[in-house]
């Protein structure tokens, strides 16, 4: 099983970018517990990030056939990309929002995810374990197949 974690918009900032509210590892520290983690599992894990909507629109055309589940942090495109949206609804694949920060009890302008309504789920405020959880929700979702 494979499973790919795309990060989005000012991701590739962790560890120096508001510490207090997103921690002090950096996207690379969290990428290597990810694989390790999927790894143990048995699952490979690919890792994306870019500051580019377009770019990961594209990786994830790209990606689509060889991938079982997407796990994704698209950042502030979350609240406005409709364009990121429109795309996750064409690959017809499962793609599980998460969020390090929960973005329910931050700005207004947070609790509005343009991307929520085409994901399969969201987990939001349980900072990198968010992640291993969602690795583990496609775990055992290829297991009940
Ligand atoms: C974020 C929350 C977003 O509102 C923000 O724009 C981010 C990170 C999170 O992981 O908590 O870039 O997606």
């Amino acid at each position: 099983m494979k499973v790919l974690i795309v990060n989005g918009p000012n991701l590739n900032a962790l560890g120096q970018r508001e510490v207090n509210i997103y921690g002090s590892e950096t996207l690379e520290d969290l990428e290597k517990q990810w694989v390790a983690y999927g790894n143990n599992c048995g699952v490979e894990i690919e890792v994306f990030q870019s500051n580019i909507e377009g770019e990961i629109i594209d990786y994830l055309y790209k990606t689509k056939n060889s991938v079982d589940g997407i796990i994704m942090n698209p950042g502030a495109l979350t609240h406005y990309s409709y364009a990121l949206r429109d795309c996750i609804s064409a690959i017809e694949k499962d793609v599980l929002e998460v969020h390090l920060s929960n973005v329910d009890n931050r700005e207004e302008f947070r609790k509005i995810s343009v991307i929520t309504p085409v994901a399969c789920g969201k987990i939001s405020g349980l900072g990198k374990e968010g992640y291993i959880l969602a690795i583990n929700f496609f775990i055992l979702k290829n297991e009940e197949k």
